[in-house]
């Protein structure tokens, strides 16, 4: 949640500053502001809505100053308004900080600093920050933020200037993203690495209780006891091409349609030439515990919560190896049992969500071997996992999740290739599996060919008010993802659910006015979900069905079918979720709505 850009170099510090937290933008967007200090004052201005308001504001003004610090929020605490906007300062005006993340002692820091005479103006826990550096500061500002966040507990990404100390800028991370990034004579700071792409590519992921202390020429890294740690600079793989919309009207779309590429990314390099053998390079040093793997748990939330259903169904089908599938929010909290060879599988696009970091710490303490499936590298989830594979989809944008859920099932299927290969299944790794899903890029481009079909459906149905979602088997979690996607995206109210459940609640609701779409491709479950679809048409339920191409008996029974290439069981949702992506994008365009901004959504959830 929120975004942080900071700068300080030898040029103007606002342009790069609003182009930076533009890109950052889709992480949080109910009020943002800026500092900058500029001939002996910080100067600091704040704006609610989107950045443009901001932008509309700081018009003409911050011409000169060279330093400076932007953020974009995503309200925790406190109402998204002017006064709770970030930068917060402290009593004199003269220290500014941004913050990501949760002070959880905040209360206690703020009743404390009251007492000592400070004068709170927001209501939000970031504002202690300021307050707290301020009490400590005799001079120099990296000494007193070090004092500052000894006394903090909970989670923060942090850029810190001061007017009095004018030449630094203090990044300091713990439990949130944070880089810095490298120029000739200038330094940046950033949630996220797209906000600093176009200015370097060279970057350094600070960890946990780390704190950067830059200058336009210097970086000095230590630990919050001022214990030197030198740092690896790593090169950004990604163009500023691929964080563009390219010509798309919106990220999403964009996403959508890169889908085929995706796929064959998450595949490039892995099969070994002209074999169906995988290889994967991050668990390469882990084979040992890997083959003797009796156990595995998913860890994810949302759409990686429901791509890891379908690993599930694909690993025991597989191996034969049990796999549970959790909420990283509950499972942390609930005391699991971890016995010896479980490994813990964390999902997750962005890397950085709360909870299912959160859940990885709780498997490591318990003994678990702690593998994760990543897009973004660099990210808090990849560097604290044992080992782990990365989708390598490009960034995911749009807030609603399309091109990651497609990889994340592809890269399961490579896992369970993988694992089928180094625990002596061969035939696992000659079968359907491999060829199948070296298939998949071109069947999707073939759905995307036919978009328009879906276009009109979505046309007939964007007025409705409820969508209920059905699918059997591997199709379940298809119907979960349709019904999240189109939910998140149009605010109609939807549900998933398995077909079979149906009668015993949710068919109370059917009527003439309830549209249901139903995953019936042709698989083992097929001629039970025909069933299914019966009971809902005896109600007078409208049915979109997503069948399988060649099947003209459905098109008998439904209102409406969509159909999508034949492959086997494991990989059908990789295809039948795009239907489902681009009806959710199309009713959600047509009923007005900024679907790659959500209300209320954060691309990246990281707070609990
Ligand atoms: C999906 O469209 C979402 N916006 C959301 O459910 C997301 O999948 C979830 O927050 C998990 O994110 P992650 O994959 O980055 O961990």
């Amino acid at each position: 949640m929120c975004g942080i850009v900071g700068y300080i170099g030898e040029n103007r510090a606002s342009p790069m500053l609003i182009s930076g937290i533009r890109r950052l933008e889709y992480r949080g967007y109910d009020s943002s502001g800026i500092s900058i200090i500029e001939n002996g004052k910080m100067l600091c201005e704040k704006s609610v809505g989107f950045i443009s308001e901001l932008e509309k504001k700081i018009h003409g003004k911050f011409n000169e100053g060279t330093i400076g610090i932007v953020h974009t929020r995503w309200a925790t605490h406190g109402a998204p308004t002017i006064e709770n906007a970030h930068p917060h300062t402290d009593c004199t005006g003269k220290i500014s900080i941004v913050h990501n993340g949760i002070i959880e002692n905040y209360n206690y820091l703020k009743m404390k600093l009251e007492k000592e005479g400070h004068i709170f103006s927001s209501e939000t826990d970031s504002e202690v920050i300021a307050h707290l550096i301020e009490s400590y500061f005799e001079g120099v500002l990296e000494d007193a933020v070090r004092a500052a966040l000894k006394e903090i507990e909970g989670a923060y990404g942090l850029a810190i200037i001061s007017l009095d100390d004018p030449g630094k800028l203090i990044a300091a991370r713990r439990g949130s993203p944070l880089i810095v990034g490298i120029g000739e004579g200038e330094h940046y700071v950033a949630s996220d690495v797209a906000a600093i792409l176009e200015y370097t590519k060279e970057v350094v992921y600070l960890d946990d209780n780390e704190i950067a202390v830059l200058t336009k020429d210097n970086m000095r890294t230590t630990d919050i006891n001022n214990v030197r740690i030198t740092k690896r600079i790593d090169e950004v793989q990604w163009n500023l091409d691929k964080i563009e919309k390219g010509g798309y009207e919106h990220f999403m779309l964009k996403e959508i349609y890169e889908q085929p590429q995706s796929i064959r990314d998450a595949m490039l390099g892995r099969f070994e030439k002209e074999s169906n053998l995988v290889h994967l390079g991050g668990l390469k040093d882990n084979e040992d515990d890997l083959r003797n793997i009796r156990r595995i748990i998913v860890v994810a939330c949302g759409t990686s919560w429901h791509a890891g259903l379908i690993g599930e169904y694909m690993i025991e089908s597989h191996l034969g190896i049990p796999v549970e599938v959790e909420y990283a929010s509950e499972f942390r909290y609930r005391n699991p049992i971890i016995e010896a060879k479980t490994m813990v599988i964390a999902i997750s696009q962005s890397g950085e969500t709360a909870d299912t970091l959160a859940a990885m710490h709780e498997a490591r303490k318990k003994g678990a071997l702690v593998l994760s499936i990543c897009n973004v590298v660099g990210s808090s989830i990849a560097r604290f996992a044992d080992c782990g594979i990365f989708l390598h989809a490009g960034p995911e944008i749009g807030v609603a999740s399309t091109k990651a859920f497609t990889s994340q099932i592809a890269v399961l299927s490579l896992l369970t290739l993988f694992l089928a290969r180094i625990r002596g299944n061969e035939d696992l790794s000659n079968n359907d599996l491999a060829i199948k899903l070296k298939e998949l890029p071109k069947q999707v481009r073939t759905i995307l060919d036919n978009k328009d079909k879906i276009a009109e459906i979505a046309h007939l149905y964007k007025d409705s008010d409820n969508c209920l979602y059905l699918g059997r088997g591997y199709n379940y979690p298809v119907a979960l993802e349709g019904a999240l996607k189109l939910k998140e995206i149009s605010y109609i109210h939807a549900e998933g659910y398995p077909a079979a459940e149906m009668k015993h609640g949710p068919i109370a609701l059917i009527d003439k006015n309830m549209p249901v779409v139903v995953v019936a491709t042709t698989d083992s479950v097929y001629s039970k979900i025909l069933s299914n679809i019966e009971e809902v048409r005896a109600r007078g339920g409208r049915v979109i069905a997503i069948a399988s191409e060649g099947n003209s008996e459905i098109s008998t029974l439904v209102d409406h079918v969509f159909y999508i290439p034949e492959t086997i069981d494991a990989l059908v949702p990789i295809l039948s979720v795009i239907p489902l992506q681009l009806l959710a994008y199309h009713m959600a365009v047509m009923r007005g709505c900024d679907v790659d901004k959500p209300r209320n959504l954060a691309k990246s959830v990281t707070v609990e």
